[in-house]
């Protein structure tokens, strides 16, 4: 068989990165959570001040110090999972947080950052073998990947997932809370003018607001299989 590049876009808290990390486990693929970049680079501009209490963001400060930000993904001591490390400290926790998703897509609209992180999710694809999850991922990191996935769910259903996943970690906020985030992040992840969410062409469309993750990674590991 050969290998072959998975590309997985779609709105926030739709199953994403469940379905990459599925197909990765699957497949002896690598999964890269391109997501996770932006969120890490959400928090060292939140660390440096750059980030002010009134929503303005200090853009000249980040860009000029982009080329200092490392960011890698490295086993977690939980099996099978990968840890987003930021300039080498391990932020996965810190990062799914909701001051961190209040900010993300202002900075993944910055231009510069995209560049940045799109050039480093592109070195991660050289080898194929690599199912990755995001928001432009069939549309400018990989627009030559074998299989393009455009994943959604009704905004109901993807709140109270998010909101679930958020309580058993621990993690305090309201339903309703939840629900603005992620309809205020599609909202600007949709209208950005650098390289916006939408669907690729040739992306297949999976509606998962009726299915169960399960049934999601059926459907999708047979259109795998056809293509390898
Ligand atoms: O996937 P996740 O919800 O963790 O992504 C957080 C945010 O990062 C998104 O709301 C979006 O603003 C940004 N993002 C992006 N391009 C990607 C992945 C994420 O702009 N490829």
């Amino acid at each position: 068989t050969r290998k072959i590049n998975i590309a997985i876009d779609g709105y926030s808290a739709c199953g994403k990165s469940t379905l990459a990390k599925d197909l990765a486990k699957v497949l002896s693929y690598t999964f890269i959570d391109s997501g996770a970049m932006y969120r890490a680079v959400t928090l060292f501009a939140m660390r440096n001040g750059w980030i002010k209490e009134n929503g303005v963001i200090d853009q000249k400060a980040l860009i000029a110090s982009l080329n200092t930000v490392q960011i890698g993904f490295k086993p977690s001591q939980e099996k099978g999972k990968s840890d987003t490390h930021l300039n080498g400290e391990n932020v996965e926790e810190e990062i799914r947080k909701p001051h961190i998703a209040q900010y993300v897509s202002q900075i993944s609209a910055i231009p510069e950052v995209r560049k940045r992180l799109v050039a480093l999710q592109q070195d991660f694809g050289k080898e194929k073998g690599v199912v990755m999850d995001g928001r432009d991922i069939g549309t400018v990191v990989f627009p030559n990947a074998e299989l393009k996935l455009f994943v959604t769910a009704d905004v109901e259903e993807r709140a109270r997932r998010r909101f679930e996943e958020l309580k058993s970690k621990g993690v305090e906020s309201t339903l309703e809370e939840v629900k603005k985030n992620l309809a205020h992040r599609d909202h600007l992840d949709t209208t950005r003018a650098t390289d916006p969410l939408k669907k690729a062409d040739d992306a297949r469309l999976v509606d998962n607001t009726c299915m169960t993750k399960d049934e999601q990674l059926t459907l999708v590991l047979g259109w795998v299989r056809s293509l390898i």
